[in-house]
């Protein structure tokens, strides 16, 4: 179980009374400018541990240096902490700023965070001070509790998208760049992984989140700035294949949210990025996997079945959301799979309802939720012109193809359009939006189909006539013959927010054989193009690329096939 606590009037009354300041009763807020600093201290706590959230707002003469104390009237201890070195003797906490955020200017705020452990009561403390001089304690006024609207949440745009630019990751900018041809792409607008807790301050020295947030404040300018942030390191990660296993294991929650999803909503909350609009992407396939692969499926893993038994991708999906949710400024995407998954009957509308679940679990609301994305990662076509679900062929339905298998859709625009209205007919605002992953989906080339198929049967029909080249619409790693898809756009077509680069093309799915490395990366048969598949791809050969590296990681000859089989046409 677990709550959330936020500093209260009563807390900032007993501290009018220690400080001797005269406040009047009134909202927190009234008394703000009155004091020296505010500090606002929130907590989530489950009993024996938990996690505090601090902002401090200085209301007296600039600082390039700061340092606040506090008291615990418990037993609570810091056990770690970001943003401020934080030290802790008997009861008396010191934190103090980090190189990088001493500066804390007239009206300026600064945030910090730490988990520590508790028994008993988990009191807020009753005295801040602020470099000797006592503050008063405020809820911000700006806060509120997990899912409930908070008066930030105003400032949302219905499409964030929408006359803005999006963020170019330059470390990805500069692989691709550096590939013959790449330039021709390498200013497009890619997702940023948080794929592990060390992401979050880079890996192996590369960029943190918040040099990406610091440097897309530089590519903001004056303008209107979206970046792109995938939300990528549950519990038992990838419960349905081994190639993005991830760093934490099944029962792993805790950490989950107290390393991953607090610190990176400690830096997105930081008041510095708040003029960007800051997309997530969170968890892809986490929550179609309960639906597709666990239980009585045929398709079902063991490790589905676990992950979906002890509840965590819904409770690490709903903390995720309750947590950036209340960053007004954050837009979450659920991820959402892809119409070659859950456009059959009996995933749809289960695939739904599992969204709600997790979007009202753990202090979630449906308002922490701006939309979904599609085919993050996969290779289904944006839009088959080619032939459409109604078509016939001798009185026999193209569901019936071998290629459709019974599904409703034949492509990604007309799922996720359709996914829209079913979202919102089960409780989603109406004004959700969808992106589409169009990295990898474009099937150009000169395998790409002229006009549709001979009307000898539906099979020489839908598989003369489609673009998707793939042996079987459930492969999904390093597909042979795939092409760069539509450009990032926004708003370009009824219910689609975008469409979105989220997976950067020429990052690996898997690799395709075994590759020991640090990441918790399996090794998936789906990824050797000698596989003959399984249930979930209809014992098909896996259609991938040979010679690929782990997942992630840059993978040269994929990325040229790439940009050869582009649809539209690099030019
Ligand atoms: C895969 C990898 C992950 C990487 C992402 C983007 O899901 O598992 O580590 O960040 O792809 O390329």
């Amino acid at each position: 179980m677990s709550r959330t606590r936020t500093a209260i009037f009563s807390a900032m009354a007993l501290v009018a009374g220690v400080t001797g300041t005269a406040l009047s009763a009134g909202p927190a807020s009234a008394g703000a400018t009155a004091v020296p600093c505010t500090v606002d201290y929130k907590t989530n706590d489950w009993g024996s541990g938990f996690t505090a959230d601090v902002t401090i707002k200085n209301n007296g003469a600039a600082k390039s240096s700061w340092s606040l104390k506090w008291s615990y009237a418990g037993n609570q201890r810091v056990t770690s902490g970001w943003n401020a070195k934080i030290t802790q003797s008997g009861a008396h906490v010191t934190a103090t700023n980090e190189s990088y955020n001493g500066s804390l200017p007239t009206g300026g705020s600064v945030n910090f965070g730490f988990q520590g452990t508790y028994s008993g009561s988990n009191a807020i403390p009753a005295t801040f001070t602020l470099d000797g001089v006592a503050c008063n304690v405020d809820d911000g006024g700006g806060d509120s509790g997990p899912g409930e609207p908070g008066p930030g949440d105003g400032t949302r745009v219905d499409n964030p998208y929408a006359g803005a630019k999006v963020y170019v990751n330059p470390e990805w900018s500069a692989k691709a760049a550096a590939e013959p041809g790449g330039s021709r792409v390498s200013n497009q607008p890619t997702g940023v992984w948080m794929d592990r807790i060390a992401a979050i301050n880079g890996v192996n020295g590369g960029m943190g989140l918040r040099a990406h947030l610091d440097e897309a404040l530089r590519q903001k300018g004056s303008g209107e700035q979206v970046i792109q942030v995938v939300i990528y390191d549950l519990p038992g990660r990838d419960c349905a294949a081994l190639a993005s296993n991830g760093e934490l294991g099944p029962t792993e929650i805790d950490k989950y949210k107290t390393q991953f999803i607090d610190p990176i909503a400690a830096i997105m909350s930081d008041p510095k990025y708040a003029s960007l609009r800051i997309v997530t992407t969170i968890e892809i396939d986490s929550l179609p996997n309960l639906v597709t692969n666990a239980g009585s499926r045929a398709t079902a893993t063991p490790q589905c079945d676990t992950m979906k038994a002890n509840g965590n991708y819904v409770k690490g999906v709903g903390y995720a959301l309750a947590k950036l949710g209340k960053i007004p400024n954050v837009y979450n995407y659920i991820d959402a799979g892809h119409h070659g998954w859950i456009g059959w009957d009996d995933n749809f509308g289960p695939s739904a309802d599992v969204f709600k679940q997790a979007a009202t679990s753990e202090g979630a609301s449906v308002d922490d939720v701006a939309g979904f994305i599609t085919n993050t990662a996969n290779y289904s076509a944006l839009k088959e012109d080619n032939f459409s679900i109604s078509d016939q062929v001798n009185g026999v339905s193209v569901r019936q193809s071998k290629w459709v298998d019974w599904n409703q859709y034949t492509d990604e625009l007309s799922f996720a359009q359709a996914f829209r209205q079913k979202l919102v007919s089960v409780g989603f605002n109406q004004n959700i939006g969808m992106l589409i992953d169009t990295s990898r989906n474009g099937w150009g080339g000169s395998a790409r189909p002229a006009g549709p198929g001979p009307q000898t049967s539906v099979d020489a029909y839908v598989d003369g006539g489609r673009y998707d080249r793939r042996i079987n619409p459930g492969n999904w790693c390093n597909q042979a013959g795939a092409g760069l898809g539509e450009r990032p756009k926004a708003n370009p077509a009824a219910g689609i927010d975008a469409y979105v680069w989220m997976k950067p093309p020429g990052e690996s799915d898997g690799s395709s054989s075994e590759i020991p490395n640090d990441e918790g990366k399996g090794f998936d048969r789906m990824c050797d193009p000698t596989y003959g598949g399984n249930a979930r791809n209809g014992n098909s050969m896996s259609g991938a690329l040979p010679n690929a590296p782990v997942s992630g990681h840059w993978f040269s000859a994929q990325f040229q096939e790439l940009m050869r089989n582009a649809y539209p046409p690099l030019s």
